[in-house]
């Protein structure tokens, strides 16, 4: 029996992904963006999401199959994402889905969209490892997930209680006045400042929220980076009313620093916790050069091996779609049929 051939369609943001595996083997991975459309207004607006997603979703079809080299009727089955994301976008993906699913005659399978970044993970270096942990950090998620079977038990052990930290990034970019989005400005410029500047708060790491490993607090393993955002306006408010220069590179770097530390050290926290030994970086922010070494650092540190897919398959694409969906095929999983819906706030 040859591995399954699989088609995944995603759309839950800006991303128009189309992904073709076979089993665990990368054939091809398209993605279109509508980013240069969400630009002058600081943030993606899922109306002009949505129809981005239409324009886009054929022609992301025909240029997959093609790269790909196969056909609709070589297809085993069909991906898509049905939730979380933004509803209009979700919904473009889902009903393109359905009418091929009907054309074709092929199973239709509902991926859920976190699940799918840890999924991507089998595309390079194979099959994933047991006692498996994610950390998925980009502009609409950040979340430390316990893996302990891809297909049918992922628990969220945190996240995040206001935004997101790729969401952070943009909006002190955007105060600093570094254009969006302002993740990899941010990134750069942190470079040539110090990150020890100014000491921005770290949310939910007080004892009242920590607890103990015993007694775990209400928000143990659960980021906040709405405060540090506030701390960052209110920093530059003060260089301002002073008639300073804005120490834009050292500001960058101490948000940047401010950031990491709580995000590595809470999903190691976690991690050690749960007795989790190996750790798969995803989302678009995985990006970060700091994320990433700091990341490195400290499961090393704590013998957590961790395993970061290339930043093509970690920001959103089609290809995790497909091949969380052939995971599930090879599992035995039943298929979804044609007449699931959306849900923007699905949970893991
Ligand atoms: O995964 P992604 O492409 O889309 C979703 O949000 O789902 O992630 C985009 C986010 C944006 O917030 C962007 O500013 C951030 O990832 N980002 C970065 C870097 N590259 C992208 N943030 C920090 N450092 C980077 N190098
Ligand atoms: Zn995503």
């Amino acid at each position: 029996r040859t591995d399954p051939l699989v088609l995944g369609i995603e759309s839950s943001c800006d991303e128009t992904g189309i992904g073709i595996v076979r089993g665990t083997d990368l054939l091809t991975n398209t993605v279109s963006s509508s980013m240069e459309e969400h630009v002058r207004f600081g943030g993606v607006i899922p109306e002009i999401a949505s129809r981005a997603h239409l324009d886009a979703m054929v022609p992301a079809l025909q240029a997959a199959l093609a790269e790909a080299g196969v056909t609709l009727a070589d297809l085993d089955a069909i991906a898509v994402t049905s939730g979380p994301g933004l509803s209009g976008a979700l919904m473009v993906g889902v009903s393109a889905a359905k009418a091929l699913a009907l054309a074709t005659g092929k199973p239709l399978y509902a991926i859920n969209h976190l699940v799918a970044h840890v999924g991507v993970g089998v595309l390079d270096g194979g099959a994933l490892p047991e006692n498996l942990g994610a950390l998925l950090v980009s502009g609409g998620h950040t979340e430390i997930l316990r893996v302990a079977d891809l297909t049918s038990d992922v628990e969220l052990l945190g996240s995040t209680i206001d935004d997101a930290a790729g969401e952070a990034y943009d909006k002190v970019a955007r105060i600093l006045g570094l254009g969006y989005p302002g993740g990899p400005a941010i990134d750069r410029l942190a470079r040539e400042g110090n990150p020890k500047a100014i000491r921005f708060p770290r949310g939910l790491t007080q004892p009242k929220y920590m607890g103990t490993a015993e007694a775990p607090g209400p928000h143990r393993y659960d980021w906040s980076f709405s405060g540090l955002k506030t701390a960052v306006a209110r920093c530059v408010e003060q260089y301002e009313a002073a008639g300073q220069d804005l120490p834009v590179a050292d500001i960058a770097a101490s948000f940047q620093e401010a950031v990491v530390d709580v995000i590595t050290a809470k999903a190691v926290l976690a991690c050690t916790e749960h007795g989790i030994t190996n750790l798969l970086l995803g989302g678009g922010v995985a990006a970060n050069s700091r994320l990433r070494a700091l990341t490195e650092e400290r499961c090393s540190a704590a013998g957590i091996k961790l395993r970061v897919p290339p930043i093509s398959l970690c920001t959103d694409n089609g290809a995790m779609v497909a091949a969380l969906g052939a995971q599930v095929v090879m599992a035995g999983g039943e298929p979804s049929g044609i007449g699931f819906g959306t849900d923007p706030s699905l949970p893991v």
